[in-house]
């Protein structure tokens, strides 16, 4: 199983709709997908129509329950979802060990799925790192804006760290630029930065760039795939162009 790991600290830059929208472009293409949502705001486990009330992650990184009796089967596929209570995890989740949580969590189900798409809260602390070390590849998605370029270097500063000390085969696969407009210039020459602070951190910026897209908010409120409700929107077409693209720079991975 391989298991991505959507990450940014900065809030709002399209880490829940990528990770939704790129589970869901593998779901279609045949693979076994398993959703994580390890956010506090819940809003991959609410926009896939996870019931309330059942076991969350945050009981599995508790170690109340088991990841497999987490796991929820919804319309749109299995997800282990998230709970308000893990805004706690930072005081709760203290003792030795702790990053490992997730990835022991996961470990007696790896044989279950293809892909485990794991969506992080716009946070660097116990929940992200839990994320960070049981993945085995990262994408960052960013906006085209000068506090998301900032994110990116403090964010790798986290995952240096993290694979020194946690998790050594960490991949980052790339950075994924998410609502741009290319109408203005601003956001073609950030993006340029973005590119090149991309090269520098040793990684790449994605040639997939996500257009911004109403039918991303609409079909988020009708909890419904992407897919389904706009296939022909310019977001669905970028994120399947992305997947395919992603599969191809990531083929042979494990
Ligand atoms: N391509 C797009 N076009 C238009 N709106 C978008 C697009 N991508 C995301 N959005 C909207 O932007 C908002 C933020 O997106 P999203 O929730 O995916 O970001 P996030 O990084 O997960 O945020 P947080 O850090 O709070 O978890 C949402 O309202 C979403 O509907
Ligand atoms: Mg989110």
């Amino acid at each position: 199983m391989r298991i991505i790991t959507i990450a940014l600290q900065k809030g709002g830059t399209g880490k829940s709709t990528t990770a939704h929208a790129l589970g869901q472009g593998l779901q279609q293409q045949g693979f076994r997908v398993l959703f994580v949502d390890v956010d506090p705001q819940g809003n991959l486990s609410s926009t896939m129509a996870a019931e309330a009330g059942r076991p969350t992650a945050y009981d599995v990184l508790t170690k109340k329950t088991t990841a497999q009796e987490a796991t929820q089967q919804t319309a749109q596929g299995a997800i282990i979802p998230a709970s308000p209570q893990l805004s706690g995890a930072d005081l709760e989740i203290t003792q030795t060990g702790k990053e490992y949580r997730l990835k022991e969590a996961l470990r007696p189900i790896r044989n279950k799925y293809d892909f485990c798409i794991i969506d992080t809260p716009p946070a660097l602390g116990t929940l992200t790192i839990n994320a960070l070390t049981a993945a085995t590849e990262v994408i960052i998605p960013v906006q085209a804006d000068t506090y998301s370029i900032h994110g990116i270097t403090q964010l790798y500063s986290t995952i240096s760290a993290v694979k020194e000390y946690c998790n050594s085969d960490l991949r980052v696969e790339g950075i994924l630029i998410t609502r741009y407009n290319n109408r203005t210039i601003l956001s073609r020459d950030l993006a340029d930065i973005i590119d090149s602070t991309a090269q520098q951190l040793g990684t790449k910026l994605f040639k997939t760039t996500i257009r911004e897209g109403i039918a991303i908010k609409e079909a988020q409120a009708r909890r419904e795939p992407l897919y389904s409700y706009a296939p022909a929107s310019n977001p669905a077409k970028d994120y399947q162009d992305f997947i395919v693209e992603y599969l191809q720079a990531t083929k042979g991975a494990k």
